[in-house]
């Protein structure tokens, strides 16, 4: 597929713009955008077709950028408002709606200790298979994720499409899915880890949140919301709500439904929170610098499952 940005004679007095190349990867897990300036704001009819080719692919794959903390703020604003990341330890540049993602003490410079216990919890939470803030009623909708500093080996990003994952489900299986309650909460995964539970004012604030377990959306197309922090299933025994939990999650994750960013300096990748699952893959964290910028696009509405909103 190409979409066609304009490609004008210099002559004519217009604006040469080359043209957007969107190259949809042979699994049909995202695509990769070439032919476009992501540095300048966006024309409408660039942002537009890039609007498009998300919906359709759900990850978007970018090379080579030089973005600045500003422009990725407003590349990202263009798909909605954005989340702000309080501490402002984790901002980059003091902007909160920017996270780094990293082992790197800001401060400092220098990688942070292996085994700060805030360190430590956030590589093991971001290591398993997760949905950003599932365990909010509102979920974030996208994230854009923007390499400055990778290692040299590891360090990759795995990515589970779980519309594609449903699709494949037999008709029996999605009828007997659609109308399940999941219950997702941020604590599961630290229980799941064996990590110490948070202090209670923190755990009020982030309180479990009821989903959809088949989450459908605006354009008709359904996916697993699942992840580390799912708890529960309403009706089932925690055992079998587990049982049930893991097998989609294998069916998510097989090979077929799954793509691996190697990253390198300069990519940027934005993917749809709601249907696309991930993980970190592990690198050197003691030796080895790692060092994204991440900004994510809020949720504005609850989930709605396969017959609208759930009671
Ligand atoms: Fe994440």
């Amino acid at each position: 597929m190409q979409s066609g940005a304009g490609n004008l004679e210099p002559e004519s007095g217009n604006l040469l713009m080359a043209e957007i190349t969107i190259t949809p990867r042979a699994t049909g897990i995202g695509a990769e955008v070439g032919g476009i300036d992501l540095g300048k704001p966006l024309p409408d009819k660039s942002f537009e077709a890039l609007r498009s080719a998300f919906e359709a692919y759900r990850l978007l794959i970018f090379r080579n950028l030089h973005w600045t903390v500003d422009q990725q703020v407003a590349y990202s604003e263009k798909f909605g408002a954005l989340e702000d990341f309080p501490d402002p330890k984790d901002q980059a540049e003091g902007h909160k709606t920017v996270l780094r993602v990293t082992n790197i003490d800001r401060a400092t410079n220098t990688i942070k200790p292996v085994d700060d216990p805030g360190h430590k919890s956030f590589t093991l939470g971001t290591s398993a298979w997760h949905i950003d803030s599932s365990f909010r009623t509102l979920p974030s909708k996208a994230s854009v994720l923007y390499a400055l500093e990778m290692p040299e080996d590891g360090g990759d990003t795995m990515f589970a499409d779980t519309t594609l994952a449903y699709d494949s489900l037999s008709e029996d299986r999605k009828r007997a899915l659609e109308n399940l309650v999941i219950v997702h909460d941020f604590e599961e995964t630290r229980r799941r880890h064996k990590l110490p539970p948070r202090p209670p004012e923190v755990q009020a604030a982030t309180p479990p949140a009821r989903q959809p377990l088949v989450a459908e959306r605006a354009n008709g197309r359904r996916a697993l919301f699942i992840g580390s922090h799912a708890a529960s299933i309403e009706g089932m025994t925690y055992e079998d709500a587990r049982t049930l939990i893991d097998e989609l999650e294998e069916i998510c994750t097989q090979p077929a439904y799954t793509y691996r960013h190697e990253w390198k300096d300069g990519d940027m990748v934005m993917f749809d929170n709601i249907c696309m699952m991930h993980q970190a893959m592990p690198y050197d964290l003691a030796k080895s610098r790692r060092l994204l910028h991440r900004t994510t696009v809020a949720g504005d509405a609850p989930l709605a499952g396969v017959n609208g909103p759930i009671a």
